[in-house]
């Protein structure tokens, strides 16, 4: 594909990713235990979730637990399990009904018996849905998802004779726990950091970054529309050059 072709309109519905980064600060900063700053996480996406559609967002993909945060203390990794499956519980009638298609990303085996369950109800009741795209990366690693993808190429070289020229960037990509999804054109991290974090390393070759100062918890959707804002004047060239230098050369 031409690098030109691969330039969304100005008013492309876009994919926006974001690292929920700051929920552990937030809860200090109150005086209270860490894992008391996800539940107010979870309110944050039910903001954003809900507006993002309004705000030309078709895509909405949400880092919520990487493949290192098992290293975090067991309670909370246990406190960020029951909260997905609160959410689930609570919210997938809504979403359901509001046409949500809900994907999780992210290696399946190691999670806990009703945590897969309540990924596949969340994946399969939504399956038809159409309207917006909700992923949540969740026991999710951009290497580990690269060699997944890996790995299922060379079983398919081995069992169907796969070659090493089929193998292509498009090729590549459908094996991505994303695979079939555009790349993120935005990706937000709240809380200041600068950091990737191992989230969707191959999908964010072209992906612009916005980092606001704001602690998860706190974020709106006022903070949305202003990354957004912030979106529209970047100039993405994809590793070519502006159309006034092609002219002026
Ligand atoms: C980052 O803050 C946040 C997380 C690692 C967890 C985010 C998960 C949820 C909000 C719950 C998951 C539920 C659903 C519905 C997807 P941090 O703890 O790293 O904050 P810190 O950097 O201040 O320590």
């Amino acid at each position: 594909m031409a690098a030109d072709d691969q330039q969304p309109a100005p008013d492309a519905p876009l994919h926006v990713a974001i690292v929920m980064d700051g929920n552990g600060r937030w809860a200090k900063r109150r005086g209270l235990p860490r894992q008391l700053g996800h539940p107010k996480g979870v309110e944050a996406i039910r903001r954003v979730v809900e507006a993002a559609p309004d705000q030309g967002v078709r895509w909405l993909t949400l880092y919520a637990f990487s493949t290192e945060n098992w290293r975090r203390p067991a309670g909370e990794v246990a406190e960020v399990m029951r909260l997905l499956k609160h959410y689930v519980n609570s919210d997938l009638d809504k979403l359901v009904k509001e046409g949500v298609r809900v994907r999780i990303l992210g290696r399946r085996d190691g999670l806990p018996d009703d945590i897969a369950e309540i990924v596949e109800r969340a994946e399969s009741r939504t399956a038809h849905n159409d309207r917006f795209f909700l992923q949540v990366a969740f026991n999710y690693g951009g290497r580990a998802d690269i060699v997944d993808a890996a790995r299922a190429l060379v079983a398919k070289a081995l069992s169907e004779g796969l070659k090493p020229e089929d193998i292509t960037d498009e090729v590549f990509q459908a094996q991505l726990a994303t695979g079939g999804l555009p790349d993120p054109d935005l990706v937000i991290r709240t809380s200041g950091e600068l950091r990737l974090s191992n989230f969707l390393l191959w999908e964010t070759a072209y992906s612009e970054f916005v980092f606001p100062a704001v602690l998860w918890p706190d974020f709106t959707p006022a903070h949305l529309k202003s990354a957004l804002d912030e979106f529209q004047k970047r100039e993405r060239r994809y590793g070519t050059v502006t159309d006034d230098v092609l002219v002026t050369n």
